[in-house]
């Protein structure tokens, strides 16, 4: 086996990765082709070059012009669909797929439309082998408020699947304590706390995640390699953070892999799950992130099947996937 199919072949799960930007570059054209004027690019070759970003906050106002082109039920469904279908090509048995509900009501979606298409999607997943799990998010722009409606839906609808609560969008201005209450709420009803913190500001932010939200993994949190106290506490707790290294590359969160923590963030022994957070819009799938860390990070095959246990152990599925992937 040459070193890459042993990449593919290595059984995967995936614990960070957003349905909306899962959407290939084909796929937002076909979305941009039925909504005019968009602003979208309507061919996949334009779209990727609109998905090159020259920071952050260009990420996100890409992110927000690709949602507003998903407006339907079947639109939900067939994302779902297509992240499960590159899942299964790349070998990923499990994923927890965030899902970020407020945004889908702003663009017409209905609240039950919403869960009957991702019980839908899940449903054709699980035919092609990969059980998914949601982790319900809120942007960080839409604050407490939204993130206390979409704990409603959540609560409300209670799709199957459900593991997790999360906090996403920008994170610069918006300070994770504000969502205390919320969180508290949801970590109540049997809901993990997953919030994004330490991507794109500094590991204050990641404390924070932790004490005011109890995070239980935290999204990116890279920063926490800037504090060598919050690298202790991660290892003494078990508390995993999920690294996306092309994502950080694409939306310039760190400024070249070189200057990527990944390496000093595992040699500090702390627990890491590789995500791929959006991977139809940087271009990237688990089996290449699991490629940049062997080529461009400098990891070796067993340091890479040490990520893939270490993922399997962070993941909230039920036992008898876990001891099928181990
Ligand atoms: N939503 C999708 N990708 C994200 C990221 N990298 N950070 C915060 N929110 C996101
Ligand atoms: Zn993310």
């Amino acid at each position: 086996m040459t070193p890459d199919e042993f990449l593919t072949a290595l059984p995967k799960v995936e614990l960070h990765v957003h349905l909306l930007g899962s959407a290939s570059p084909a796929t937002v054209a076909e979305l941009a082709r039925r909504h005019p004027g968009s602003g979208v690019p309507a061919e996949p070759a334009e779209v990727a070059k609109y998905c090159e970003f020259t920071d952050f906050a260009h990420f996100l106002a890409v992110y927000t012009a690709v949602n507003r082109l998903v407006t339907t039920g079947a639109d939900i469904e067939a994302l779902v669909a297509g992240l499960a279908a590159d899942l299964a090509r790349d070998n990923v048995r499990y994923a927890e797929v965030t899902v970020t509900p407020l945004s889908h009501r702003k663009t017409g979606i209905a609240p039950r439309e919403l869960a009957e298409a991702l019980d839908s999607g899940r449903r054709i997943a699980g035919g092609l082998g990969v059980e998914l799990s949601w982790v319900f998010d809120v942007s960080g722009d839409d604050g407490p408020p939204g993130a206390e409606a979409t704990l409603d839906w959540v609560l409300r609808e209670h799709p199957s699947g459900t593991v997790g609560f999360g906090l996403g969008g920008p994170e610069a201005g918006v300070p994770r304590r504000l969502f205390r209450d919320v969180f508290a709420r949801a970590k109540a009803a049997g809901l993990h706390s997953l919030p994004h913190a330490g991507e794109t500001t500094g590991p204050d932010e990641v404390w924070s995640a932790i004490r005011d939200l109890g995070a239980e993994r935290v999204g990116h949190g890279i920063a926490s390699a800037r504090d060598p106290r919050l690298l202790r506490h991660l290892v003494e707790h078990g508390i995993p953070l999920e690294i996306c290294p092309t994502s950080n590359l694409r939306t310039r969160a760190v400024r070249s892999l070189a200057e990527h923590p990944l390496r000093r963030i595992l040699a500090a022994g702390v627990p890491v799950a590789i995500g791929t957070d959006d991977p139809g819009l940087f271009g990237t799938s688990p089996t290449a992130e699991f490629r940049m860390c062997r080529d461009c990070l400098g990891l070796s095959e067993a340091e890479l099947a040490t990520l893939v246990r270490h993922s399997v152990a962070a993941a909230f599925c039920s036992p008898a996937v876990a001891a099928g992937l181990l």
